[in-house]
């Protein structure tokens, strides 16, 4: 078979997984965002999500091995195996110190995604589930972006949790386009990745939102007008995460997106020069 190139990723970049360690136990008892209950649910409720996420991702990109041919893309699939199977062990770690400390249960917050992922997998075609995947790279490319390029995200977060944030921010930022390079060279079509995007990121807000409830409710603060309020301003107004990651979520639907059309490489070397 003629080997044709099949990664689009800038020619010198060049990524792997690193294996930082966090010292974060202590600081996740307590409201480790600003000491803000809502924020810090919100973080807390998306790193439960992490690792059966990202077992699916790998799972749908591994499928179509076979038909890589193109030895970069194929190093650049290692690669982001071996940063995604980094991420499940730390934040494997990082919830169940989070259960112990708090008296949560962690089989509750990873329900709704475990029997999505089973129903996917029993129901859904490879390439809708590499599709799946490649949206959620999307979002979690445009929110890293939106946390190591612009200011407040972090601001008050306890310095050891933010580096681990930051830590995966860079890899999900280094390896934004491996999943979708793959979808491009299985033939994978516009309405495809359209749809999974305007699926994955309900779920992904839904699932979120439901694990910051629960926690919520547990912490006795589910109705503190207080809390919502701050988290509406965190979200919505400064820093504006949700609000500033629209216009880069919109580009995933034009048909000749690529993640690296926004080159942000520089980002990378920063941080990876204030980590070492
Ligand atoms: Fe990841
Ligand atoms: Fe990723």
């Amino acid at each position: 078979m003629p080997v044709h190139a099949q990664s689009n990723s800038p020619a010198d970049l060049e990524f792997g997984p690193r294996r930082p360690s966090f010292d974060i136990d202590a600081a996740l008892a307590s409201d480790w965002h600003s000491e803000r209950a809502f924020v810090t649910a919100w973080f807390n409720g998306m790193s439960m999500l992490f690792p059966l996420g990202e077992k699916f991702f790998i799972d749908s990109v591994i499928h179509y091995l076979d038909d890589i041919n193109d030895p970069r893309l194929a190093a650049e699939v290692s690669a982001f195996r071996a940063q995604e199977a980094n991420h499940r062990v730390q934040h494997q770690k990082y919830n169940e110190t989070l259960c112990a400390l708090r008296s949560y249960s962690l089989d509750r917050f990873e329900k709704n995604a475990r029997v999505r992922i089973a129903w996917a997998d029993r129901e859904l075609p490879a390439r809708r589930r590499l599709a799946t995947t490649v949206a959620n790279e999307h979002l979690t490319a445009i929110m890293a972006n939106d946390m190591l390029a612009r200011e407040g995200t972090l601001n008050g977060a306890n310095p050891e949790i933010a580096a681990l944030w930051r830590w995966h921010g860079i890899e999900e930022t280094e390896h934004k386009a491996v999943a979708f390079d793959v979808f491009l060279a299985v033939g994978g079509t516009l309405s495809e990745r359209r749809h999974a995007l305007i699926l994955s990121t309900f779920f992904f807000l839904k699932d979120t939102l439901r694990n910051a409830c629960i926690m919520l409710q547990q912490e006795g603060k589910l109705w503190s007008f207080r809390e919502w309020a701050s988290g509406f301003k965190f979200l919505w107004i400064y820093p504006g995460t949700l609000r500033r990651c629209f216009p880069a979520w919109l580009q995933f639907l034009k048909k000749d997106f690529h993640p690296w059309q926004d080159d942000n490489r520089a980002l990378i070397a920063h941080w990876k020069s204030e980590q070492s």
